[in-house]
């Protein structure tokens, strides 16, 4: 019985440890080399939309691991303070102050030059979800589209492929890349936008991957749009065209065939 008792401990022991060790190792650069799972998984938890509020609202006055700006550092401060707490400071910092809440108020006279404005336009999903950000280390998590296409996997090249044809529905609606767009060997594709073969080449990695951030007839305005690809489908379908234009290299007699592989 003991014995049992024991041995359970020492297994939540190594699993806790186990999770330390892969909180850690998060936000440590690993581009170029094969991403380890757990950092993607993390990554594809990133909520592209509350790293963009964060960025624009908060960017300004916190820092996150980077010490005091106008504000207190933000790293660690889901862990500082109840979820609760937070949503409401957020929300409306000055009524909190004016009430007397004693966590506020010594805030309030430790920044006392500044003082953090009330968003009370942010929906109580837009402040979890930047919470949410901030806990899982999101300024420190590289998200999933960034990942430079030569670490995709077989995988994700065909789930890439079948997003792009429309075989799996992309989640947020939009119509399947194929509508408009041809690819080699592909007579399905439309041709309402230019064929893509070669794209992923002349564009490179990073300004393909900016360029998916946006529908196609929207990038020239720099809209955001939250809700288009996932950055799990986003770098699927970099994977995709990557794989297609070292295809249509390989097949092309040329000087440049089998070139810069970054
Ligand atoms: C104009 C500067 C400014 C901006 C922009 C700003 N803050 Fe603050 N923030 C502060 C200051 C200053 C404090 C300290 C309390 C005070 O004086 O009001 C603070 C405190 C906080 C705290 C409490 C920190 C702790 O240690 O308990 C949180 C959480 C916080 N801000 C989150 C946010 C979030 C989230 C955003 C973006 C939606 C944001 N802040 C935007 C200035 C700012
Ligand atoms: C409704 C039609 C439509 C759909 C669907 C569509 N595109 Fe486009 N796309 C276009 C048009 C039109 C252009 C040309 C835009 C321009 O040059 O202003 C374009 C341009 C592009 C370009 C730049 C091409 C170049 O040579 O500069 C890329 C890359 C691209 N699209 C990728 C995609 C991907 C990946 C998908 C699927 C996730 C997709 N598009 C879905 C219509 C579409």
């Amino acid at each position: 019985m003991r014995i049992r008792v024991l041995l359970g401990a020492w297994f939540v022991c190594i699993g806790l440890s186990l999770l330390l060790f892969l909180l850690k190792t998060v936000g440590e650069e690993s581009s170029g080399s094969k991403a380890d799972h757990s950092d993607e998984q993390l990554a594809a938890n990133f909520s592209p939309e509350a790293a963009a509020v964060f960025h624009k609202r908060c960017g300004a006055c916190h820092t996150y691991g980077k010490g005091v700006k106008v504000g207190p550092d933000l790293k660690g401060v889901t862990e500082r303070r109840k979820r609760n707490w937070l949503r409401k400071f957020v929300y409306a910092s000055s009524a909190m102050i004016k009430s007397g809440d004693p966590t506020a108020t010594a805030l309030f006279a430790e920044f006392k030059q500044q003082r953090m404005p009330d968003w009370t336009d942010l929906s109580d999903k837009q402040i979890d979800g930047i919470l949410d950000y901030i806990s899982i280390g999101g300024p420190d998590i590289k998200p999933i589209d960034e990942y430079d296409a030569v670490t995709a996997t077989p995988t994700d090249i065909e789930t890439g492929r079948r997003l792009f044809n429309g075989e799996t529905r992309l989640k947020y609606g939009a119509p399947a890349c194929a509508t408009c767009h041809a690819v080699r060997d592909d007579m399905r594709g439309g041709s309402l936008g230019p064929d893509l073969t070669g794209v992923y080449f002349r564009y490179q990695d990073k300004a393909l991957t900016a360029f998916l951030r946006q529908r196609c007839s929207e990038w020239k305005t720099g809209a955001f749009t939250s809700e288009y690809l996932t950055p799990k489908e986003s770098f699927a379908v970099k994977a995709f065209l990557r794989n297609i234009a070292l295809q249509n290299r390989a097949s092309v007699p040329s000087a440049e065939a089998g070139g810069s592989r970054r």
